[in-house]
Order: structure tokens, then sequence, then C-alpha cells
């Protein structure tokens, strides 16, 4: 069984790149609904229209440097704090 269920959202970075791309096609497939971040909204346009299927399921949003959130999730992890720095689109 897998750690996390379908049905649970999955972030999935640089979900433009060629392997990311199959990687969000199979969470969808199995029910998994799936965040998507793209560096800018250029890069990442023609997923939209590539996943429309599954309407809602997928979402993407952009995230000029994916480090940025990486260092708040290490942040929390180590202090159990909170830091304004993470996007609002990410945290949700
Ligand atoms: N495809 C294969 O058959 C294959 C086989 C073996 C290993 N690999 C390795 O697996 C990795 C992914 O391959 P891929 O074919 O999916 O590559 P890809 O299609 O070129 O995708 C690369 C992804 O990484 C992002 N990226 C590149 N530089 C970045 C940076 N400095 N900061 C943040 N994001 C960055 C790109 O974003 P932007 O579009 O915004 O630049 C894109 O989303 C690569 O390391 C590749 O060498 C691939």
């Amino acid at each position: 069984m897998p750690t996390v269920q379908p049905g649970s959202k999955v972030l999935v970075s640089g979900a433009n790149g060629f392997i990311a791309m199959w990687v969000v096609r199979t969470l969808l497939e199995k029910g998994y609904a799936v965040r998507g971040t793209v560096r800018s909204q250029e890069r990442g346009r023609h997923l939209t229209d590539t996943f429309k299927e599954y309407g809602d399921k997928f979402e993407l949003v952009v995230v000029k440097d994916i480090t940025t959130v990486c260092v708040f999730l290490i942040r929390v992890s180590v202090s159990g704090g909170t830091s304004p720095a993470i996007p609002n689109s990410i945290a949700e």
C-alpha cells in the first residue's frame, strides 16, 4: 500500500521537464492530485492544455526559485516555526 494514498496532492517541481511530465501524468492516472511548479508562466503554458482532462486535479504555480521553498521546509522541520517566505500557492 502506498504511503501517500491516491487522492492526496503531490507537489512536482519543474513539472515542464520531460521526465517530470511523465511523473505528473502517472500520478494523475493513479488518482492523485498534482500541483506542478514551473519557473515561468511561459514554460508551463502547454501543461495546462496537456492535462486539461484532469480538471482541477492538476494545477500549476510559478515558483521562480524552488530553493526558497526548500529552505523554508528545512527551517520549519528544524525549528517548528513558520516563515512568511513560502509562497501561498505552495503552502495551501
Ligand atoms: N530524459 C532522459 O532520458 C534522461 C535519462 C537519464 C537522466 N536524465 C536526467 O534527468 C534529469 C531530467 O531530465 P529531463 O529529460 O526531464 O530534462 P528536461 O526536460 O530538460 O527538464 C529539466 C527540468 O529541470 C528544470 N531546470 C533546469 N535547470 C534548472 C535550475 N537551475 N533550477 C531549477 N530548475 C531547473 C527545467 O526547468 P526550465 O524549463 O524552467 O529550464 C525543467 O523543468 C536531468 O538531470 C537529466 O540529465 C534524463
